[in-house]
């Protein structure tokens, strides 16, 4: 039985000043809304670098993981803007995504780099969330599957037997359009994940959790959790509203 887990990805909105007042409304509406036991399901958000240790201190006493949005696989060095590994430990943090389409689309990140990442994480102990999925073009191509076995095998490799992460289907071309994959296509990608993750994991692969992302709103959520192989969301713009996520978690 995997444990859902509803994700926020505040990219680069919001403010500082902001995360208080969010964090305390999120924190009222889940006890208040929450029809299943608040620890049946994994909150977390991911969120800007410079909010990472104010949202842990109003976060994750109520027990809402706190993420950043990318990690360097370097530990420390000359490379002006990252965040390493050991300074998301050294908040008391534990989750990172990796891999976001916008970070392969626009800063060039790569298999090869997102495998580096996911490895760097895994050995220091930190929760990747790896995300994947294929753009527009590639699925009117008939190159969904290609890609995302490209991808899922790129950080199988560096991973191997310790592959003990999150993945996040995004397809390219459902994030922030407001084009949702259907329930059905999003089942069959995850399977398809599924299959290969079993390829190389075995019995490892039933209890690895993963998510949809992709236009995700409190409308659509429900269907997408029914299907046996999602195991929760990763939510862009819809997280950006404490209470329209709180409703996300509450639905699924
Ligand atoms: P939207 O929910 O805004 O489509 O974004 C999805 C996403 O990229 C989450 O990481």
């Amino acid at each position: 039985m995997r444990k859902p887990m509803i994700a926020g990805n505040w990219k680069m909105n919001l403010l500082y000043s902001k995360v208080p007042e969010y964090l305390q409304t999120l924190n009222r509406e889940l006890a208040a809304n929450s029809r299943i036991r608040r620890d049946a399901v994994d909150v977390l958000l991911a969120v800007p670098a410079p909010f990472l240790g104010l949202a842990r201190e109003y976060g994750e006493k109520h027990g809402i993981l706190i993420a950043a949005q990318t990690i360097h696989e370097k530990p420390e060095g000359a490379f002006t803007g990252e965040l390493s590994i050991p300074m998301l430990k050294d908040l008391g943090l534990r989750w990172t995504l990796i891999g976001h389409s916008e970070r392969r689309q626009y800063y060039n990140e790569t298999d090869a780099s997102v495998a580096a990442k996911a490895k760097a994480c895994l050995d220091q102990g930190i929760n990747p969330i790896v995300c994947v999925g294929e753009t527009r073009a590639e699925r009117e191509g008939g190159q969904t599957e290609a890609v995302l076995k490209r991808q899922v095998e790129a950080v199988l490799r560096e991973t191997g037997a310790a592959s003990n992460f999150v993945i996040a289907y995004e397809p390219v071309w459902a994030i922030g359009t407001g084009l949702t994959a259907t329930d059905e296509q999003a089942q069959e990608a995850h399977a398809f994940i599924r299959g290969i993750l079993r390829q190389k994991l075995g019995g490892a692969a039933e209890a690895l959790r993963i998510l949809y992302g992709g236009s995700v709103k409190s409308s659509n959520i429900k269907g997408l959790m029914k299907q046996p192989d999602v195991d929760g969301a990763l939510v862009g713009g819809a997280s950006l509203d404490p209470v329209e996520f709180a409703r996300i978690v509450d639905c699924q």
